[in-house]
C-alpha cells in the first residue's frame, strides 16, 4: 500500500492531489494550517490531518523529532511525500517585500520541504519504493518581475532534487515538477496585485479571461500518474505540460 504525506492539502492542487491519492487506495496525511473536513469525512480510514503553520520551523522540526511519521510510514510497500504547500507572496520589487514576508515564503517554500524529504527519509529506511515530489514552477527555471523571492525559493527546490539524484539513496527517487497555470486561491491572489508589485499581471488575467487554467483536479491526476509510474525520478526537473 502507498502511504503518503502530502502538504497543503486544505486546498487547490494539494487538495486535488490528497483526493486523488486517496482515490486510489493510498493512506494520506495532510500538513497544513487548515483542515479539509470533506477529505476526512469521505475517507475517515485512510486519511489523516496535521494541523501545522510551516513558516514555524521550530514547530515543524518539533513534531519531525516525534513518533508521527515514523509511525504513519510503518508497513508501507511505497512511501511518497508531495511537498505542494506554498506561497507566492511577497509579490514586489526588493525593497517592497517585507523580511517577515520574505523570511515566511522561505520557510514555508524551502526550508520545510527540505526538512520533511531528510526526515521522510529517514522515518521510512526499511521501504524500497520512496518517492519525492516538489511542486516547483516555471518560476524556478525563468526570472519574472516582481516574483524574485518566489523565483529563489522555487529554484532551490529544483536544485534540491538534481543533487539529491547524485545521492543514490537507496530506494529513493525525487523530481521537482512544474505544475502549470492552475486555477486555484494563488492565482486569485496573482490577480488581485497592483501591477506596480507584479508588472506581468495582464498576462495572468488574460489566461483566466481565455479560460487557460487547467483545474486542480486534471493537474493532479496527471502528476500523480507520473509520480507513480516508473518513470518517476530519471529527471529530476520536469514540467507537467511537456511530459
Ligand atoms: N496555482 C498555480 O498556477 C501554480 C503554478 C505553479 C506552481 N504552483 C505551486 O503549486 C503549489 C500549490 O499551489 P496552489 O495554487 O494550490 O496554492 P493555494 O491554493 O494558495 O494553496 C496553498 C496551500 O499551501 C498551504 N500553505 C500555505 N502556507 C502555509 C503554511 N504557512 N503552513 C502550512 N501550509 C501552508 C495552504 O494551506 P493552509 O492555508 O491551510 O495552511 C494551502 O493548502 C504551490 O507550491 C505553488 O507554488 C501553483
Amino acid at each position: 500500500m502507498i502511504h503518503a504525506v502530502v502538504t497543503g492539502h486544505s486546498r487547490g492542487l494539494g487538495h486535488a492531489l490528497a483526493a486523488g491519492l486517496l482515490a486510489r487506495g493510498a493512506r494520506v496525511l495532510g500538513l497544513a494550517r487548515h483542515t479539509q473536513p470533506g477529505l476526512l469525512a469521505t475517507y475517515p480510514e485512510q486519511h489523516r490531518q496535521v494541523a501545522m503553520d510551516m513558516a514555524d520551523t521550530a514547530a515543524l522540526a518539533a513534531w519531525l523529532a516525534g513518533p508521527e511519521l515514523q509511525q504513519w510510514l510503518a508497513g508501507a510497500d511505497t512511501v511518497v511525500l508531495i511537498n505542494n504547500a506554498g506561497v507566492v507572496q511577497p509579490m514586489g520589487a526588493p525593497g517592497r517585500q517585507g523580511s517577515q514576508a520574505i523570511a515566511q515564503a522561505v520557510a514555508v517554500n524551502v526550508a520545510a520541504p527540505l526538512m520533511l524529504s531528510d526526515a521522510l527519509v529517514q522515518a521510512s529506511r526499511g521501504c524500497a519504493d520512496r518517492r519525492i515530489a516538489h511542486i516547483s514552477s516555471g518560476a524556478g527555471r525563468n526570472p519574472y518581475p516582481g516574483w524574485s523571492v518566489y523565483c529563489a525559493t522555487k529554484a532551490a527546490l529544483d536544485m534540491h532534487a538534481r543533487a539529491a539524484v547524485l545521492d543514490a539513496v537507496a530506494g529513493l527517487r525525487v523530481a521537482s515538477v512544474a505544475p502549470g497555470v492552475i486555477d486555484t486561491a494563488m492565482q486569485a491572489d496573482i490577480r488581485a496585485t497592483p501591477e506596480a508589485d507584479f508588472p506581468l499581471r495582464a498576462r495572468f488575467d488574460a489566461l483566466q479571461r481565455e479560460g487557460q487554467l487547467a483545474t486542480p483536479a486534471d493537474v493532479a491526476e496527471r502528476l500523480l500518474d507520473h509520480l507513480l509510474s516508473p518513470a518517476f525520478g530519471a529527471d529530476p526537473v520536469v514540467d507537467l505540460r511537456t511530459l
